[in-house]
């Protein structure tokens, strides 16, 4: 029998009640549905990865977070009563780790050094809430809803929503961990990203002509500092039209992506949705066509101002127009070029209302999607791009991972491209709120992320750099980029210094690569977060809740920047360590959990050379003298590693007092090893490492030092 709760009466003439239905779609996992909710509205709906099918219509008896559904002055409105738990969540946003008492726009905006509604309304947009309660259980709470909405954070949860009634789906949990993992069984994961997407990257708008791009890889080999890829900005088009080179600035793309390669670098390239209007240009040709476009309300392609003068949007809710954008990539690729940029994708309109286009543009939908107004598809404008950017790739080189990253998404797109938070600016407010951004993006099932290391808009200079790249390289996505008329901010512009600074904290990252590597095998398997808030090392010590300057690289690695101010750590034996001997007083200090074995390669300038036939494990025992850490090997690009060529290894370490030892034993996969492994260990001594020898095989001994 369908349980029918009549929750709310009108309490103003502006407010109406809405009766509701509830199914359970998992164990302690409900969807909502207020009565007058029509499916044609908001389904297929871009978040799930299937439709939610009921396995019971009974929510349990002490079920308690339900929502109110209301329609107030014409708007769609759920509102949770959650009490005082602290809120994470709610996607890419500007601000406080911690949630609670904001109001959050979610209508996908360019906002440009986040000067728009201080930051609350940015390039994506994630109807999504976490809240994990004093006692550290948690919950999860999604509005299955792309329409133009808010989202407010505080006793009360409200999604209020200019769109129709909308369904809403709460997970009840023990801990925040497992409330997202429940969300990436419901929204899916990240793919297995390719290695050299985890290494350093170097930007700029832009490095052209080409020879100053390949000046700029010389320049990271030269002077040793590791890096994988060089990105191309938009000034290598042609006239600002995609899927076309400069014949000044870009002469032969398959010669620079070429003399990439050889040096042991890969190529990212822009490509925007905006296709310019223009007759003679083979993209515009088709499109027009084709009828491809997004239309205005009197059903004419709409032209609005982008990069390159009057451009068409193509209209990505029509499943041929994805086909087709996916065509346009195999001969752009088959230049060599490896991953792909997709900005611009809110879409951002310089002419047009608030930076976008017009709400009632009409996009037609198909397969199951219902045309409808832009208000209702804007925030999944970049989603569906980015999904057909994806497909495009996989067209151009099937047995390749591919990278994708994008501006704009929406909750479920972290199937389909990684993040980076816009245009920042190079202020040390913002390398500061890099961290909860990223964190916030981690808790919000968006692991693959992080921010413009040195800041895009304004001139960076070397004090923030260094401090900015040394905390950076622990987060997810590694890149320095920077806009065009700024100074220049690779590591070695601002003198010897700052370079030494950047170098050491690169080669960290690359040392950290084995770690790192199979944090991501993680996430792409539960959706547990790469980078993660310190009180996810402990949900009941309440005083961790919001910390924001120290954060944790996985389980196991405490990240706390030099210039952080009291931060509030978890309790326990963290050993404290440095990578190097000397300190140059702006390298992280890290700190290894009680119980952990970390495992470190040897430095590599790139992803290409990188191996992990040799490897040092570092060692923090617990009180009762063990540890153990993971470590996952694959490939490093291709689908292989899907039919079984991997290898998952768990790390031991134990001691009788005198001696400690780690092994290294196999517990999933078919891979082959290579080699012969060549293992030592290192201990935490006084805060350095302490190396034993290497020592062949899967197992190495050395004499237990005291910490
Ligand atoms: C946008 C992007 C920025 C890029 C610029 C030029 O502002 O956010 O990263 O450099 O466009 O393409």
């Amino acid at each position: 029998m369908k349980r029918i709760y009549l929750l709310f009466l009108t309490l103003t003439t502006a407010v109406v009640a809405i009766a509701q239905q509830s199914f359970l779609i998992d164990n302690r996992v409900a969807v909502f549905y207020p009565a007058n909710y029509d499916a044609a509205q908001h389904q297929p709906s871009p978040i799930f990865l299937r439709e939610l099918a009921p396995i019971s219509q009974n929510l349990p008896d002490d079920w308690q977070l339900r929502p109110r559904f209301t329609k107030e002055n014409g708007h769609s409105v759920a509102t949770f009563e959650v009490g005082d738990a602290d809120l994470y969540g709610c996607g890419e946003v500007y601000g406080d780790l911690k949630r609670n008492g904001e109001t959050v726009g979610l209508w996908n905006k360019d906002n440009g050094l986040y000067m728009t509604e201080g930051g609350k309304r940015l390039y994506q947009s994630h109807p999504w809430v976490l809240g994990v309660r004093k006692n550290g259980t948690a919950f999860g709470l999604i509005a299955d809803n792309t329409w133009k909405s808010k989202l407010t954070t505080d006793h009360q949860v409200r999604f209020d929503s200019e769109g129709p009634a909308f369904r809403v789906v709460v997970i009840e949990r023990n801990s925040p961990v497992e409330v997202l993992q429940e969300l990436a069984k419901l929204s899916g994961t990240i793919e297995m990203p390719p290695l050299w997407s985890l290494g350093f990257h170097q930007c700029r708008h832009s490095y052209v002509p080409d020879t100053w791009a390949m000046q700029i890889a010389d320049t990271f080999r030269d002077k040793q500092i590791p890096c994988d890829v060089i990105w191309m900005d938009i000034i290598y088009m042609d006239g600002f039209r995609i899927f076309t080179f400069s014949p000044k600035e870009m002469p032969n793309p398959k010669a620079f992506n070429d003399y990439l390669h050889s040096k042991k670098f890969k190529s990212v390239f822009m490509i925007d949705p905006g296709v310019k209007v223009d007759p003679n240009y083979f993209v515009d040709q088709q499109g027009m066509a084709n009828d491809y476009y997004v239309k205005t309300k009197d059903g004419k392609p709409f032209v609005g101002q982008v990069w390159p003068g009057d451009t068409h949007f193509p209209d990505f809710t029509r499943p041929e127009v994805r086909r087709w954008w996916s065509t346009l990539y195999p001969d752009f690729m088959a230049t060599g070029i490896d991953g792909i940029w997709n900005d611009m994708n809110e879409p951002a309109v310089f002419d047009g209302p608030d930076s976008s286009m017009p709400e009632d543009n009409v996009h037609l939908g198909g397969e199951g999607l219902a045309e409808g107004p832009h208000l209702r598809y804007h925030n999944v404008y970049g989603y569906n791009m980015v999904k057909a950017t994806r497909e495009g790739m996989l067209l151009a080189n099937p047995q390749k991972r591919p990278f994708v990253l994008s501006r704009s998404n929406f909750l479920g797109g972290q199937r389909y491209a990684a993040t980076w938070t816009g245009d920042n600016a190079s202020t040390w407010e913002h390398m500061k709120a890099s961290i909860p951004m990223t964190l916030n993006m981690g808790l919000t099932g968006q692991p693959f992320n992080g921010p413009d290391i040195g800041g895009f808009a304004r001139d960076c200079n070397g004090e923030l750099l260094a401090h900015w790249t040394a905390i950076g390289v622990y987060f997810p996505f590694v890149r320095n980029h920077c806009s065009l008329e700024e100074v220049q901010q690779e590591p070695w512009a601002f003198g010897q210094q700052v370079e030494d600074v950047c170098r050491t904290a690169i080669n960290r990252r690359y040392r950290l690569l084995p770690y790192v590597y199979t944090l991501f095998r993680e996430t792409s398997q539960t959706g547990i977060p790469v980078m993660r808030p310190v009180f996810m090392a402990d949900v009941n010590d309440e005083t961790l809740r919001s910390e924001q300057q120290a954060f944790l690289l996985g389980g196991d690695l405490l990240i706390v920047p030099r210039w952080a101010e009291k931060p509030a750590l978890p309790k326990g034996n963290w050993a404290t360590f440095s990578m190097e001997n000397g300190d140059d007083g702006y390298q992280a200090r890290l700190a290894l959990r009680p119980g952990s074995v970390l495992p470190l390669a040897n430095l590599y300038q790139n992803t290409v050379d990188y191996c992990t036939d040799s490897l040092t494990l570092v060692v923090n025992l617990d009180e009762k003298g063990l540890a153990q850490g993971r470590l996952y090997e694959d490939d490093g690009d291709g689908f292989n590693y899907r039919s079984g060529d991997y290898s998952d290894y768990q790390l031991k370490a134990n001691t009788d007092g005198k001696t400690l030892t780690v092994s290294l034993q196999k517990i999933d996969g078919k891979r082959k090893a290579s080699n012969k492994r060549w293992l030592r260990i290192a201990q935490i001594v006084k805060g350095r490492l302490v190396y034993s020898n290497w020592q062949e095989g899967n197992q190495a001994v050395v004499k237990l030092r005291k910490k």
